[in-house]
């Protein structure tokens, strides 16, 4: 195979301009902006989603084959339901089957196994697949503020309503998500790598809001609140019954400071510092989704 060093020092592979790259997820936070990337090194890409342009449903297994055919390396984004380990494991082996080489795995930063183990088995799956593997294993992503609706809201009614007391996380930004995805994807040197990728500081929800206020020149505060008023809050607010428990988990977590580190996964991906929070809190102030 003829390789290339690029400007990390990582071998990329030519020849993949030959065959369609698949990812999963392709309309999501993180897939989009890997699809987009790899157009613009002039790689054929399949944008799979239930919406995307190659149509892929977790849920409708015929689906499965076509979008995997001719490929040689596949981002993948799980389903997000309690089925998801079971229905990674049959992808990935039939991935492999198909002549996937590559799988680069969306995961999650590690949750701790009483409570966490829903992201193991999609982690095994892609590792026990026989094909070359790369494990993400973020943080929560900055663009939960303006690419989730529910918090966009907030931050268009100035209030950050959420049970996270003063629990920081280090936010990363999809952006860095998606560099590193594209590194894994094309470059030589990321197989057998688990990158937990983070930002640069620490952030509690309170800063979040100074920094967005900051950004967008309009007032934007923390609400912490305790987890039965969030639950009213968001129940309230339309959300499902069981997205709202996991919320609440989740900001639990936040508020125990559970995940209060900061990794190095971005530099060591893409021998480069992540993005900081301000810099996406400024990108986005400028698009003007902030001005409702
Ligand atoms: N958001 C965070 O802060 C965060 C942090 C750490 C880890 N993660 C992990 O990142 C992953 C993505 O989460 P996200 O919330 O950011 O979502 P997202 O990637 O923004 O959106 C979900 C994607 O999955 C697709 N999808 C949903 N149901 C599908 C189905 N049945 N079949 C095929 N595709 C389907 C959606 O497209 P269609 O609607 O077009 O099907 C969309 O492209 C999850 O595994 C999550 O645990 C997220």
């Amino acid at each position: 195979m003829t390789t290339t060093r690029n400007d990390t020092g990582h071998l990329t592979t030519p020849h993949l301009a030959h065959h369609p790259f698949l990812v999963l997820g392709g309309t999501g936070k993180t897939g989009r902006r890997v699809v987009s990337r790899l157009r613009e090194r002039g790689y054929a890409v399949r944008a799979a989603s239930r919406n995307g342009t190659t149509r892929f449903d977790w849920a409708d297994r015929s689906t499965w084959e076509p979008a995997l055919e001719g490929v040689w390396a596949a981002y993948l984004v799980d389903s997000l339901t309690a089925d998801a380990g079971e229905l990674m494991t049959d992808f990935a082996k039939l991935a492999a089957q198909s002549g996937v080489e590559r799988l680069v795995l969306l995961s999650h930063r590690d949750w701790v196994p009483a409570q966490g183990e829903e992201k193991l088995p999609c982690e095994r799956a892609v590792r026990e697949s026989g094909a070359e593997w790369t494990l993400l294993k973020p943080a929560w992503f900055a663009q939960n503020f303006d690419e989730e609706a529910f918090w966009l809201e907030q931050v268009l009614d100035g209030a950050l309503v959420m049970s996270t007391g003063d629990g920081v996380e280090p936010f990363v930004d999809a952006e860095d998500i998606a560099d590193v995805a594209v590194a894994a994807l094309t470059e030589d040197g990321h197989a057998g790598e688990s990158y937990e990728l983070t930002g640069p500081r620490l952030l509690s929800l309170a800063q979040v809001a100074e920094e967005i206020a900051r950004a967008t020149g309009r007032p934007l505060v923390h609400r912490a609140v305790p987890a039965g008023e969030f639950t009213d809050y968001a129940l309230g607010q339309g959300l499902p019954a069981d997205f709202v428990g996991l919320l609440e988990m989740l900001f639990g977590w936040i508020a125990e400071n559970r995940f209060a580190t900061l990794a190095d996964g971005v530099q060591r991906a893409l021998g480069r510092e992540p993005r900081d929070f301000a810099a996406y809190a400024r990108a986005t102030a400028d698009s003007g989704i902030w001005e409702g």
